[in-house]
């Protein structure tokens, strides 16, 4: 599989969020974006499920242009990227199994899934994908009950139930605990090499980026500035991409350098090894 961007340009007004993306994945890896806040992360990530369109250029998977795509075709390709959120966008009152099997939604009928009809191999699927990623026993609690990085594998649960080739993450540990943060990134990183799924997901922390990407890209003001293996980042690339300056250290995460961050005792604590 093979995910193409050229020459991809977003623009909101007078201003670029992102600026004539280039670039080419091939298989089933593990990219991760980084950059500061405000940089054009999301909206690349936006652009690819068709949740925002692109202002000009060209985003091809297998040879398809996928933003030329509309009505059916349009909603089956954004079935087959599925995307993980921040804030894990599940329905807190309805059960797990039930936010899971919404991963269904836009391959069933609006009627059949407004009355919860779900067929009986659909909800074995679902409770077999919670048991692989360890939350079988949650299956009948509402969403709301269930701590942050185990909502965020439900959320992660609805996405495979769709199938999907490639997993979008938009910031999918960003608002966790750093044990939970690790149980999340390492469930992409099962789903990526023993399913053969594309992941790519926006991370702040350089860390997570380095610890679990096969591919780093690095994107300030919309501009692609950094493309390479996580050992090519070092300090110095790092500084370059956060546009931070001389006394920007390794363990800095965009988050920190904005001040934005909850706790910057969170990149402290992932620094671990
Ligand atoms: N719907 C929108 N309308 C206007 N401007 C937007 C919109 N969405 C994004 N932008 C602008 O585009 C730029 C890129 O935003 P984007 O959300 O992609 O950045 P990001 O790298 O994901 O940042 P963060 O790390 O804070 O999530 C920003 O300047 C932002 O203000
Ligand atoms: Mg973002």
């Amino acid at each position: 599989m093979r995910l193409e961007f050229r020459q991809v340009s977003k623009v909101f007004g007078a201003k670029a969020a992102v600026d004539n993306v280039s670039l080419s994945l091939e298989g089933a890896g593990f990219t991760g974006v980084i950059g500061r806040s405000g940089a054009g992360k999301s909206t690349l990530l936006r652009m690819i499920n068709r949740l925002g369109d692109a202002s000009s250029g060209q985003i091809l998977f297998d040879e398809t242009d996928i933003l030329a795509l509309s009505g059916k075709a349009k909603r089956d390709w954004q079935a087959r990227c599925a995307m993980v959120f921040q804030q894990f966008n599940l329905v807190p009152r309805m059960d797990v199994a039930s936010n899971v099997l919404h991963g269904l939604l836009g391959r069933r009928s609006t009627l059949s899934t407004l009355f919860n009809l779900w067929t009986e191999a659909d909800i074995r699927r679902a409770l077999e994908i919670l048991d692989r990623l360890g939350i079988a026993e949650q299956a009948g609690k509402r969403a709301e009950a269930l701590s942050g990085g185990q909502q965020q594998r439900v959320a992660i649960a609805r996405a495979l139930m769709q199938d999907p080739r490639i997993i979008l993450a938009d910031e999918p540990i960003a608002s966790l605990d750093p044990m939970n943060a690790q149980v999340v990134m390492d469930t992409l990183k099962r789903i990526q090499t023993e399913d053969g799924r594309m992941v790519i997901a926006n991370l702040h922390t350089l860390d997570t980026a380095r610890r679990y990407c096969d591919r780093v890209i690095g994107m300030r003001d919309g501009r692609v500035v950094f493309d390479g293996r996580p050992e090519q980042l070092t300090t110095g690339v790092a500084r370059e991409i956060y546009g931070a300056d001389a006394s920007f250290s390794e363990s800095a995460t965009s988050t920190a350098i904005e001040g934005l961050g909850p706790d910057t005792k969170y990149a402290a604590a992932l620094m671990g090894d």
